[in-house]
């Protein structure tokens, strides 16, 4: 059968909007039969990129119609590799293809297309995040784009529930101004993997909700405490909304966010589990940081209050989030459900430049004890 000319371009609010989200409607997904996920971008299918420094989101289309579509955003990080630690990187997600379309190179096409506009921006590399068992997904950045395993954090759910958490009365917590958030950051994180220098966006972004610190009663902040710990909130359910649904068609943006939220079909029905089927957000928790014997302690006492927080202050808030290095020892401290957690989430990179080539080799095989830094932009 004859196939017209596949074309990929930039996407257009004004033309492609209702056509993106009805592209996203139609797609059939989720590995449930008969509860389907929807997403709701809150009518802006870019909404997730468009926090970044520079971002794309490109579109497929085949004899008119609206076949696949991808998005790229590109900021500078800290990236372990002589000469020096920082890199251009390119974050690809949302790609989706229409299941009566796939395994016909459309996903390949999109991909080799941002890619494209990644080396006309001089990214240095390009990276995306996956499940592990997604197998279409890995075969093609692995197998067929050359993309190197990378990472494998741990991404953590909790849900929220009515019950608010007691907070230890040995600890004091306290909310970081963003200037000397962003100074803490800086002084202590900047070496771990991925992390953006644009912090101060991040902490400035009306998404973000606030940086908490922890440290025991009688410590004072100002002469850094013999323990402490710090973390900071953002609210993705501004950006998009998840709803579990019935109806026989939906359609499920292949994201961070949404495969965490997939380990939550087969359990829905459990109890103490809240009423999914009513659009929902969740907050993200990042920048989570210790230092001193306590600070396992004080980071489970700052998700505590993230609880009690999300519990009081938002109608919608139904789970809490974060994402942290594969062997990061702060997950011990983090409440969340094993059964909605995804212990190995997979993050490939490719070098984009001749010359980062060989870098490549020396960062996926950086010390996985490293810490990372997970970026709520890219959730
Ligand atoms: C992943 C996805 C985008 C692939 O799109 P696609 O257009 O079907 O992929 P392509 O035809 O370009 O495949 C290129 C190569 O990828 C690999 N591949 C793609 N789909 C595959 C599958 N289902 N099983 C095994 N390998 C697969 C193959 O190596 C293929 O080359 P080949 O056909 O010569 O063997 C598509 O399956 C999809 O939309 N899945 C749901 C959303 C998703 O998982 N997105 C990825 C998030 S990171």
């Amino acid at each position: 059968m004859g196939y017209g000319e596949l074309i990929i371009r930039s996407y257009d609010a004004q033309n492609d909007r209702g056509r993106v989200e009805d592209f996203e409607r139609r797609c059939e997904v989720g590995p449930a039969k008969r509860v389907f996920l929807f997403t709701d971008t809150l009518g802006d299918p870019m909404c997730r990129i468009r926090n970044s420094p520079i971002y794309k989101m490109l579109v497929a289309e085949l004899d008119s119609q609206l076949v696949g579509v991808i998005q790229g955003s590109i900021k500078l990080v800290t990236v372990h590799k002589p000469p020096n630690d920082l890199a251009k990187v390119g974050y690809i997600l949302g790609l989706r293809v229409a299941p009566l379309y796939r395994r016909r190179r459309i996903g390949l096409s999109l991909v080799i297309k941002l890619e494209e506009w990644f080396i006309a921006n001089d990214v240095d590399y390009g990276y995306m995040a996956t499940e592990k068992d997604n197998e279409a997904s890995v075969k093609l950045f692995v197998d067929k784009l050359g993309y190197a395993k990378f990472q494998t954090p741990t991404i953590l759910v909790n849900p929220v529930g009515h019950r608010r958490f007691r907070i230890s009365p040995n600890v004091e917590l306290a909310k970081l101004k963003i200037e000397e958030a962003e100074s803490i950051y800086r002084k202590f994180m900047s070496s771990a993997q991925f992390f953006p220098i644009d912090i101060g966006n991040i902490l400035r972004n009306k998404l973000s909700l606030g940086t908490w610190a922890a440290y025991p009663r009688g410590e004072s902040w100002g002469e850094v405490p013999s323990s402490w710990a710090m973390l900071s909130v953002w609210n993705s359910g501004e950006l998009f909304k998840l709803r579990l649904g019935n109806a026989p068609f939906s359609c499920l943006m292949y994201t961070k966010g949404s495969r965490f939220i997939q380990k939550l079909l087969p359990c829905f029905k459990l109890p103490g589990i809240p009423d999914f089927f009513h659009p929902f957000g969740f907050y993200f928790i990042y920048g989570v940081y210790g230092k001193g014997p306590l600070s396992g302690k004080l980071v489970r006492t700052l998700c505590r209050f993230v609880h009690n927080m999300a519990s009081s202050k938002s109608k919608d808030c139904k789970v809490i989030v974060t994402e942290v290095g594969g062997s990061d020892t702060s997950r011990l401290h983090i409440p969340h459900w094993k059964l909605l957690s995804c212990p190995e989430d997979l993050w490939c990179i490719k070098a984009l430049k001749n010359e980062e080539r060989e870098n490549l080799h020396e960062l996926t095989k950086t010390p996985p004890s490293r810490a990372l830094f997970v970026d709520p932009r890219d959730v």
